[in-house]
């Protein structure tokens, strides 16, 4: 039993929509601007008093009865996030005391955007090497309450959401491979300047807010999710004729494109939630996992090919027979 399958999927939106016409009356914009320069119509917004380990619950709770298993089955938790409710605890043991699962290993990683595909990553290895047996993998964040509602180049494009996957130890992959990087350089293509060592007593009032060098990001993203695709790809003698569905971070339906069309990978393989989730960082790639595998595309014995991209930078990459 030294591999890993996906043995569940599940998701969780708060229930405000907020829309592109919204968004008119917030900031200098249009919605056929915001339509036509990102693919976002609208995203989900959290509800005041709703955390991201509330998402994270909801996510965790459908994953956990896709799988038919109970929160006692699992034995690890490893959440993606950057939006965590506290400094601490983390996000993870919170949601593992909400399911009431408790003794087993459970910790945040911060990869921004790549989050998931991060988590997934280290719970994978875990499994492989007996150092678990069912791990709960959650993307969860409110990422729109470090968005500054002025900031037209990055309000349009952020969401709040979580996804989740039940990872159980098989004979048989399940996971083929995960492949991370980082490259620290770019921190300031994308971050929020301030933070708790660094201090949050700034003189701009907007510095605890995502600043984001938009075009330039875009550039690295679509040149990064292409090379680590043909990486991944490569390195298990593969193609992307051997990939069923491609699921991208859900940045801007402009990259999920020149990713495909780069990859020579027909649109209709890939999956695209930008339309109505926006960007919603850590919780991008599972949501749109798990909004596939509920409307019936994805299909048991399908290749998947997930990809994340964010903050940092960060990247990865995961290979998998779902
Ligand atoms: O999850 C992490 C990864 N993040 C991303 O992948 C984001 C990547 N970047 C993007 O999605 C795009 O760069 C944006 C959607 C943020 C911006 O689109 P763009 O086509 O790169 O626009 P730009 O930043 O080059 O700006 C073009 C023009 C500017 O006006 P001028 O200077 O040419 O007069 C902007 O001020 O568009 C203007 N603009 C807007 N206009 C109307 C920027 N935002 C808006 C807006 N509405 N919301």
């Amino acid at each position: 039993m030294n591999h890993a399958r996906i043995a569940g999927t599940g998701s969780y939106l708060p229930e405000k929509i907020l829309t592109n016409a919204d968004l008119e009356q917030l900031i200098d914009t249009t919605a056929g601007w915001i339509v036509e320069r990102t693919g976002v119509e609208e995203r989900h917004i959290a509800a005041p008093n709703e955390t991201t380990c509330d998402l994270a619950e909801h996510a965790s709770r459908r994953a956990l009865e896709a799988a038919g298993l109970e929160p006692g089955d699992i034995d690890l938790i490893v959440l993606g996030t950057t939006t965590p409710d506290h400094v601490f605890p983390s996000v993870a043991t919170q949601l593992q005391h909400r399911l009431g699962c408790y003794g087993g290993p459970a910790f945040d990683v911060q990869a921004v955007c790549t989050g998931f595909v991060y988590a997934l990553d280290i719970a994978h290895r875990f499994i492989r090497t007996d150092g678990a047996k069912r791990a709960l993998v959650v993307g969860a964040d409110t990422f729109t309450r470090i968005i500054n509602w002025k900031d037209r180049g990055t309000c349009i494009l952020f969401g709040d959401g979580a996804g989740a996957v039940v990872l159980e130890a098989t004979n048989e992959p399940g996971i083929i491979d995960c492949r991370l990087g980082a490259d620290g350089r770019y921190k300031e293509l994308l971050w929020v300047p301030t933070g708790v060592s660094s201090g949050y007593e700034q003189t701009r009032q907007d510095a605890a807010f995502v600043e984001m060098r938009g075009s330039e990001v875009f550039k690295v993203a679509v040149t990064t999710l292409k090379d680590i695709a043909e990486q991944i790809l490569s390195a298990n003698q593969m193609t992307v004729t051997d990939v069923d569905w491609l699921i991208p971070h859900q940045a801007n339906r402009r990259i999920l494109s020149a990713t495909a069309k780069r990859l020579g990978l027909s649109e209709e393989r890939m999956i695209d939630c930008v339309r109505t989730h926006g960007n919603t960082s850590a919780a991008s790639v599972p949501l749109a996992l798990d909004t596939a595998v509920r409307d019936g595309r994805i299909q048991r014995g399908h290749t998947l090919l997930l990809e994340g991209f964010g903050g940092g930078f960060t990247w990865g990459a995961a290979l998998l027979r779902y």
